[in-house]
């Protein structure tokens, strides 16, 4: 048999038990209770050094505020925006024909291009530019639906980019078309990093010229190359190449 244990024991056991479950309890209500002047402050870290918050005076200006303005004439490292060609497209009030500086036209350039349209811009518009990417087909169906367009669907079909008038826009217009939308089309410049952007206006230029050259525009030494009925009909790009 086990003996039993003395009483003061039995009694110390129990108020012990009573006195562990005390702290769990604090930490319990502390935690769950929202107080802005937290009692227990047990990491200092940097919660109390001297600082002047937002909108608190400051006698060691003469306005006494001690927010500051930025100095006067402060320019943010790599923040400027100043380069009207490289950021909106722009150079002398008129759209730029060129690229802006550090960027170059080259082949790989163009590839790039044509890589980040067929990403972005072929949804809408088509791989070749004629405004008949699958999310336009897929709305144009939409709208003939035979009852009606779907829950008052209404699209604005995607601009063919060999349309006259945006054959004539330069790059610098495309780039700023591309950054900021236009009309109905929204921006990429959030999504599209700025020298990508300047690639794909680069690359609808070369697509807007893929389907309007001549004959005169290819080398004489590389006119054997063509597909005979092309170089028949003077280049004419509109002819079907079988
Ligand atoms: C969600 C569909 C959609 C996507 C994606 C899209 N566009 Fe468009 N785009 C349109 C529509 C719609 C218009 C015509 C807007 C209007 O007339 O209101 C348009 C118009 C244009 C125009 C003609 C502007 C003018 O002066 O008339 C150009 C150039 C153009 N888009 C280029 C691009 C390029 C480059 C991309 C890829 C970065 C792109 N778009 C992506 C729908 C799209």
């Amino acid at each position: 048999m086990i003996p039993k244990p003395p009483r003061w024991m039995l009694f110390t056991g129990v108020l012990a038990g009573l006195a562990l479950a005390i702290p769990p309890v604090v930490i319990a209500r502390v935690r769950s209770t929202p107080d802005p002047n937290r009692g227990v402050h047990i990491f200092f870290d940097m919660d109390f050094q001297p600082k002047f918050k937002t909108q608190a005076e400051n006698p060691l200006f003469a306005d006494g505020r001690a927010q500051r303005y930025e100095v006067l004439g402060t320019v943010a490292r790599g923040e400027t925006k100043v380069d009207a060609h490289r950021y909106e497209g722009v150079v002398d009030g008129k759209w730029a024909e060129t690229l802006p500086a550090g960027m170059e036209l080259t082949a790989e350039f163009l590839k790039r291009g044509e890589q980040r349209y067929n990403i972005y811009c072929s949804v809408c518009h088509g791989y070749a530019g004629f405004g008949d990417g699958a999310v336009n087909k897929r709305a144009m169906e939409l709208m003939s639906n035979t009852e009606g367009p779907v829950q008052g669907t209404a699209w604005v079909q995607a601009k063919s980019l060999h349309d006259p008038v945006v054959r004539e826009h330069t790059v610098g217009l495309l780039y700023n078309i591309v950054t900021n939308g236009v009309r109905n089309m929204a921006g990429y410049g959030a999504q599209i990093d700025l020298e990508d952007r300047w690639a794909i206006a680069a690359y609808v230029q070369a697509l807007q010229f893929s389907q309007n050259a001549t004959i005169q525009d290819v080398p004489p030494e590389k006119r054997d190359l063509l597909p005979k009925n092309v170089a028949q009909a003077g280049g004419d790009a509109t002819t079907e190449v079988k």
